[in-house]
């Protein structure tokens, strides 16, 4: 699969986005290297710290279905902001543990697409081996 296929599906996906509170719409798409693919929208609640984002259901459905980081071919996360929205800092720590360090994420808002790893975008996380004592 392109990577544009991969934004394509996140973009499908953004469509069951449940946001009528922030009414921003965000989808995910995550493509494992057998060729499945797992999808996420951001899901609010009235009571709004019991949403979840977009490309956190993506990532708990796969895992959900077994699939494990190294399974992971790449992950597309979209929206229709302005300029490209970044994974919030609690995506980013679950991403940490979930994806391996170098899995491109993708994200795109449509006009423009970046492609980084969450390595690149979480430096000093709190990592598993941490928990060490
Ligand atoms: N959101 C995501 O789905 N992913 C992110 O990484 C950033 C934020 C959602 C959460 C909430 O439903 C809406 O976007 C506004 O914050």
């Amino acid at each position: 699969m392109t990577q544009e296929e991969l934004i394509q599906l996140a973009f499908k996906a953004r469509e069951n986005s449940y946001s009528p509170y922030s009414k921003f719409a965000v989808g995910a798409c995550l493509l494992c290297k057998d060729g499945r693919t797992f999808f996420g929208a951001n899901i609010e609640n009235c009571a709004y710290g019991s949403g979840m984002c977009a490309e956190r259901n993506a990532t708990f459905s796969a895992y959900s279905n077994g699939v494990r980081k190294d399974d992971i071919e790449a992950i597309a996360i979209v929206s229709k902001a302005q300029t490209i929205s970044y994974p919030c800092a609690a995506c980013r720590q679950v991403l940490c543990e979930l994806l391996n360090g170098d899995t491109p994420i993708i994200l795109s808002n449509g006009v423009q697409t970046v492609v980084t790893t969450i390595d690149e975008i979480t430096p000093f996380a709190f990592k598993p081996e941490d928990l060490a004592q």
